[in-house]
């Protein structure tokens, strides 16, 4: 692990997680990247330096933390033509930024065109110090992580919208059709121990459902928030979300499959080995899941186990003050994405510099149709009705918030109580209406899209503008940004 204060190069290299030879972007020369860790409290400052050479990938590139609101400092997100232009090739950004009262896991990961489909991604963990569950559980080791990603053998550049990944990869390794016999992933265990497991989905497209034979999951935390313990045997996790969860290693001595079962592409499977196991492979499948996570059993935690508790949810016990209806489709002649009619392309001058500029009106702010201003300080409530856009479910993220889950997919009821804070929810499949609260107490440009990257880069997103008047105030801004950036840009423009 490395940081808070680390240099993190981006590099192209040879690797074959799946025995397949290809050439990847990778953050610090490793597929995931390095663990990046830190404590509640932490200035991170991470120096991303661009080394990339291969001409049949970006060279530019730029790297965004995700899950970390950057509060006062919307200019260190990551986002390129948002908040930053790419960093060009050779040369380097100082991503320098407070994390405030955030704790738990996040991720990070190039948001630049698809580019970390070819590698760029990898853990972010901030330690809470006084981690309410970790006495209470009796955790024994909080070292473990694993991580579920997508692998193309194609450079993302040529891979085709509707692709199917040629293998996923559990902690970086996997298998694909055809393929040699890659060694599986192997998670080590001493029996009658408390293994606090962080489960991370760094893919760009599917969803898996995940599950570990015998063992059942209590869940404490959902992307970066504690969450009342829930007991499951499964977790259906979509791109870009995060839980950690309790694993008490409470079987027989023994090896045990962990499955990762993708919507698109081909099962994957580690191995759970017991301290004293055979080396072998495990046995057979055990029974499918009995109680899987329902995402509307996902609770705030009501702390009596501290005293700082999340503060109450007043958001949610009043009419929001803005609502906002998404509304998903796609244009079958260029087979792009839009949301209210508006395919998202990327400006060529980022939202934030349009902002110091001057312009503060939706109507003023590139690109046309994909921006919204919000209200500083308010409530707003975003619906994702019913649509007939393809490629369901898609995952939304917002950027610079945490948002409460008010209405979840495949549920009908609305939960103005205690619904689920995260910054990544699936809209689920037809027929659902996702409804989400968050309040804006963070002026900045964010984006709010589809995590499904090859979805994000035919236009399935939007920026809010939050308070754009007060964007200026409400974080340091140096000359040097204020100016228009060196524009680097090499992504070939959609039609
Ligand atoms: Cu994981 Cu727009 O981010
Ligand atoms: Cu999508």
């Amino acid at each position: 692990a490395i940081g808070p204060v680390a240099d993190l190069p981006i590099v192209n290299a040879m690797i074959s997680p799946d025995g397949f030879e290809k050439m990847a972007i990778l953050a610090g020369g490793t597929h995931p990247g390095p663990v990046i860790t830190g404590n509640k409290g932490d200035t991170f400052k991470i120096n991303v330096s661009n080394h990339l050479n291969d001409d049949s990938m970006l060279k530019g590139t730029t790297v965004h933390w995700h899950g970390l609101f950057q509060r006062h400092q919307n200019q260190m997100d990551g986002l390129a033509f948002v908040t930053q232009c790419p960093i060009a090739p050779n040369n380097s950004f100082l991503y320098n930024f407070n994390v405030g009262t955030q704790v738990g896991t996040y991720w990070y990961h190039s948001h630049y065109g698809v580019q970390y489909c070819d590698g760029l991604r990898g853990p972010l963990i901030i330690y809470d110090p006084e981690d309410p569950y970790r006495f209470f559980y009796d955790i024994d080791d909080e070292s473990t992580i694993i991580t579920l990603m997508d692998w193309y053998h194609l450079p993302s550049p040529q891979v085709q919208r509707q692709v199917t990944p040629d293998s996923v990869l559990i902690n970086g390794v996997g298998r694909y059709d055809g393929g040699p016999e890659t060694p599986y992933a192997v998670i080590n265990v001493q029996p009658f121990k408390r293994y606090r497991i962080r489960l991370l989905n760094l893919a760009c497209k599917p969803n898996y459902i995940f599950s570990i034979d015998k063992h059942v999951f209590t869940i404490l935390e959902v992307d970066g928030e504690y969450v009342e313990p829930l007991v499951v045997d499964s977790i259906q996790i979509y791109a870009a979300q995060r839980y950690s969860f309790i694993l008490e290693t409470n079987q027989p001595i023994d090896n045990y499959w962990i499955h990762a079962d993708p919507n698109t592409g081909t099962n994957s499977t580690a191995i759970l080995r017991y301290s004293g196991a055979p080396q072998g492979d495990p046995k057979n499948r055990t029974e499918p899941s009995k109680f899987p996570m329902n995402e509307t059993n996902l609770h705030p935690m009501q702390s009596t186990l501290t005293l700082e508790s999340p503060p109450p949810p007043a958001l949610l016990q009043k009419e929001a003050d803005v609502k906002i209806n998404l509304v998903l489709s796609k244009n079958m002649t260029t087979y792009n994405f839009l949301i209210n009619d508006f395919q998202y392309t990327s400006p060529s001058v980022p939202v934030l510099m349009q902002v110091l500029s001057g312009a503060m009106s939706a109507s003023d702010l590139a690109p046309t149709g994909s921006v919204y201003t919000l209200p500083r300080n308010k409530v707003i409530e975003i619906s994702m009705p019913p649509d007939d856009a393809p490629g369901r479910p898609h995952p939304f993220h917002l950027h610079g918030h945490k948002f409460s889950v008010i209405r979840s997919a495949g549920s009908t009821a609305y939960n103005y109580v205690n619904p689920v804070m995260r910054d990544t929810v699936t809209t689920g499949v037809a027929g659902d209406n996702v409804t989400i609260r968050f309040v804006t107490d963070n002026p900045g440009p964010w984006m709010l899209h589809c995590h499904i990257d090859w979805h994000l880069y035919v236009g399935m997103a939007v920026v809010f503008a939050e308070a754009p008047e007060e964007i200026p105030s409400a974080q340091p801004v140096n000359n040097a940004s204020k100016q228009l950036c060196p524009i680097y840009n090499e992504m070939p423009s959609e039609t």
